[in-house]
């Protein structure tokens, strides 16, 4: 395993393409289609792939190499996010790309991959270099890595790691604390920790990796960065879509688990974190793992009084009439699971003393975005206030989705002898300022597994923080179901609670 991340050692990148299958478990999925064959076929497009590699889809529906391929043609073609694609690129690509079909326990299925792979290894010089992919539901993970082992297609570590087996496992890992760990040690049963990569898509966003330039790689921002110039930090994952096709994964888990256990406490420790030593995935993750450590313990009165959890109603989104949540395919005509939820955290640390970091995820709110909000205190002193001319607060937004990019928001006087002050914002666009669609979140990461880099996958130790801090709540709201579910139509910002709970400490939601 490398443990360096490549921009480590002025910039000399020690990366190398090894030769590699990837297997994917799971490819007839939605996340196969959607995201992981358009991010191969954009690696090959941008030669971020090694050259000698191929991709072998593993699911249970009988079908051809023939037809697995064209289907994925179909499925890039929808969602590559480079658009149209090239044919002839294409043509080359799905010659790499093969199918096999098996069910998820059958040793038969085991024994015959690993004979297919050796035959693609001397065809393809593929070297008996392996990633396999686990996008299955989580019950199904600890079966394929048991059969993985028993056939021998996992390798036993070694430091050397050549030829190298590594596993990529999809979210969520575990559904509490107790079950993360039940996971975890049923895992090295099997792998060592290095070759496992715990995937959190939003590590893999360019956006989010920004966050450690745009805060270690800018000397005027880190002295503003503590409890004494910012006053509270909002951190916002809003969909407009519904749970569509997902209700059975909802039902299991909800949002809470889908989004704000996993995808949001990792933007909180990118916001919080010391700089670390150095860009090494230890040093990163040590520093995000101190964040997690301080997180003050949720009580009582915070499940109470702090957290809020919600459900759509139905109601319009876009303009369009939206069906309510417990009206979904496969959704439960009493469920009582969260498709919102928001809460109050605070960090016990020196920088951020006092400073409280408000969280909400939801789906079906009015529009689709992912927002970082560091609001600044008002500035000292009653100058402007005298003359009756308002100020707002100073607020750094952070967007990581749509629309990517960091705004400024400043106060400015308007031109003009009676000089009110207005709001003015300096913004940042990704898009518009380097002319390029950044490439998506999955690219980055299975680069990254073949590179052996794994900074950018969570550790098990920020899994299991993470877990520890909201198991407690998530046992609060079983035992005592909501009693006013539905609580927000569709196509609004959340439950009223929500607005009376930031209210009452005298703030708001910001207007996105
Ligand atoms: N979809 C997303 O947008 C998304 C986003 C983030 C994370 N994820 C995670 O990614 C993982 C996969 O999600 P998904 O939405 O792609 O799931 P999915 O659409 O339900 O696909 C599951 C896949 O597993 C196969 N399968 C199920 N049981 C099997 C068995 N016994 N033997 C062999 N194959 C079997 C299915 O084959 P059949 O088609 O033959 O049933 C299908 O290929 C989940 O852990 C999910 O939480 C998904």
């Amino acid at each position: 395993m490398q443990d360096d991340h490549p921009l480590e050692e002025s910039g000399q990148s020690k990366r190398s393409l090894d030769p590699c299958i990837v297997v994917i478990f799971g490819a007839t999925g939605d996340l196969t289609a959607k995201k992981l064959m358009p991010a191969l076929y954009n690696l090959k497009r941008e030669s971020q792939l090694p050259t000698n590699f191929a991709c072998v889809g593993f699911a249970r529906r009988d079908k051809t190499h023939e037809d697995f391929r064209k289907e994925m043609k179909d499925a890039v073609s929808k969602h590559s996010r480079v658009k149209p694609i090239d044919d002839a690129l294409f043509d080359t690509f799905e010659k790499q790309v093969f199918y096999h079909k098996s069910e998820f326990d059958d040793d038969a299925g085991y024994e015959s991959l690993k004979n297919y792979l050796a035959e693609l290894d001397t065809q393809l010089g593929t070297k008996g270099n392996r990633i396999f992919y686990l996008s299955t539901q989580p019950s199904f993970f600890q079966t394929i890595i048991e059969k993985l082992k028993q056939h021998g297609l996992i390798y036993d570590y070694s430091e050397k790691d050549e030829p190298f087996s590594r596993v990529i496992i999809e979210k969520p890992f575990g559904r509490d604390l107790k079950t993360a760990h039940e996971l975890q040690d049923d895992l090295l049963q099997h792998l060592n920790e290095c070759q496992i990569y715990r995937i959190d898509h939003y590590l893999g966003k360019e956006t989010v990796q920004n966050l450690l330039v745009f805060r270690f790689g800018n000397s005027i921002f880190e002295s503003l960065w503590n409890h004494k110039y910012i006053d509270h930090v909002q951190i916002t994952v809003a969909e407009d879509i519904g749970i569509g096709t997902r209700g059975k994964f909802y039902e299991e888990q909800g949002l809470f688990r889908d989004i704000i256990q996993n995808h949001m406490i990792q933007l909180l420790t990118l916001v919080a974190m010391e700089p670390p030593v150095n860009l090494s995935a230890t040093a990163v993750h040590d520093e995000k793992v101190k964040v997690l450590e301080a997180i003050r313990a949720l009580t009582k009165e915070d499940f109470e009084n702090n957290t809020v959890r919600g459900q759509y109603g139905e109601g319009f989104t876009n303009g369009e009439k939206s069906i309510g949540y417990r009206q979904e395919e496969n959704v439960d005509d009493n469920s009582n699971i969260e498709t919102y939820a928001a809460l109050k955290l605070f960090i016990d640390n020196w920088r951020w003393d006092g400073v409280p970091f408000y969280l909400r995820g939801a789906k079906r709110l009015p529009k689709r975005t992912t927002e970082i909000a560091i609001m600044f205190k008002d500035h000292p002193g009653k100058l402007f206030r005298e003359k009756n001319q308002p100020s707002e607060k100073n607020v750094l937004a952070i967007r990581i989705q749509p629309d990517e990019g960091i705004s400024l928001k400043i106060n400015c006087k308007v031109p003009g002898p009676q000089s009110p002050i207005q709001p003015v914002k300096m913004d940042f666009k990704y898009g518009s300022f380097f002319g390029l669609t950044p490439p998506d979140a999955y690219e980055r990461l299975i680069c990254d597994c073949i590179y052996g880099d794994r900074t950018l996958f969570a550790r098990e130790d920020e899994v299991f923080h993470s877990w520890k801090l909201f198991t407690p709540l998530l046992e609060y709201w079983e035992k005592n179901p909501p009693k006013e579910f539905p609580n927000y139509a569709c196509g609004t910002w959340g439950p009223k609670a929500s607005d009376e709970m930031i209210a009452k400490d005298g703030r708001s939601w910001r207007l996105i």
